[in-house]
């Protein structure tokens, strides 16, 4: 498209970038978390305009040391398969290159053919597949959290055998990045890492979540026993708060076994999903 152009995205765009979403999906999460994505630190949020119009959006930050994340890639409908899609992608690549990041990854449902397209011809990889599972509520599990120093967590962390993205018993979104010891900072700071009293798994939960509202685990490694002593502790924690479970694992036959032990929904449809990463320093030249 000629007259399209991308920029920065400013707080004033906030209502546009929401009726923009709404228009394909009214369930939409983007427009509920683009205000959060503006006000970041390390993020930056661009829009594609035309006519004055907003007709594409995308955000992305640098999360860990030099791991990025890209999400929200969102093109009207009546805009699509003109490479709009691509462009902002591309800008946000480079933006992010500029700030950075290195190593680019992103989540996207196993059966979004246009999503994986659109990066996948933008040479991005498959990484790895994840599954979403929810938990039923149960109040009946009462494992405690363990306390474990700061200094025995970061040997399990960075112990190769339970490393993991070494591993990959289960892990998902920042966990699965490089580990970094900022990531590990963080999750010490916000307490959301959480270890089996055999100390021979862990595993952390999102770090922005507000657990009172719902627990999601977004990395697990480590031996079966204590993945199981994991999974009955927050299964035991979201009874007592009423809050809804959310596991993200890998295909792991173990651990999905284990979660069908416990009774886990069986994944919906479009609870499976695709990681996929880029290395930008390979095509900086692009930019
Ligand atoms: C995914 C999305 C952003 C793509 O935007 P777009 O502007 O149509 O993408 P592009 O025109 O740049 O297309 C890029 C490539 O993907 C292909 N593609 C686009 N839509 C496709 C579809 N529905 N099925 C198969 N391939 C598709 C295009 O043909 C193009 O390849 P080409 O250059 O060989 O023709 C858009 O479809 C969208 O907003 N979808 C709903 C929201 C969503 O799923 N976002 C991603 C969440 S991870």
């Amino acid at each position: 498209m000629k007259n399209m152009l991308i920029r920065k995205a400013t707080p004033k765009d906030d209502e546009r970038v929401k009726a923009l979403c709404l228009t394909d999906n009214p369930k939409d999460f983007v427009p509920g978390i683009w205000p959060v994505w503006m006000a970041g630190k390390n993020t930056t949020n661009l829009v594609a305009v035309a006519d004055g119009r907003i007709i594409g959006c995308i955000y992305g930050e640098i999360i860990s040391g030099h791991d990025a994340w890209a999400q929200g890639l969102r093109v009207h409908p009546d805009f699509r398969k003109r490479g709009i899609g691509t462009k902002l992608m591309m800008a946000l690549e480079s933006d992010l290159f500029q700030m950075g990041g290195k190593d680019i990854y992103a989540n996207i449902g196993a059966f979004n053919e246009a999503s994986l397209s659109t990066v996948l011809k933008l040479k991005w990889r498959i990484d790895t597949h994840f599954i979403r599972r929810r938990s039923k509520p149960t109040g009946r599990l009462q494992n405690q959290p363990v306390l474990f120093s700061r200094d025995r967590i970061l040997k399990l962390i960075h112990g190769s055998p339970i490393l993991a993205s070494c591993k990959k018993v289960a892990y998902f979104q920042r966990a699965y990045f490089s580990m970094t010891n900022h990531y590990i900072d963080q999750a010490f700071r916000k307490n959301t890492i959480r270890v089996s009293p055999d100390g021979r798994a862990y595993a952390i939960t999102d770090l922005e979540t507000d657990p009172a509202k719902k627990i999601w685990v977004v990395a697990m490694a480590g031996e079966a026993p204590g993945i199981q002593w994991l999974l009955e502790s927050f299964m035991g924690d979201a009874g007592r708060l009423g809050v809804e479970l959310v596991i993200d694992s890998t295909k792991n036959h173990l651990l999905q076994s284990l979660m069908d032990k416990l009774q886990f929904c069986p994944p919906e449809k479009n609870g499976h999903y695709v990681v996929v990463k880029k290395d930008l320093s390979e095509v900086n030249t692009n930019f």
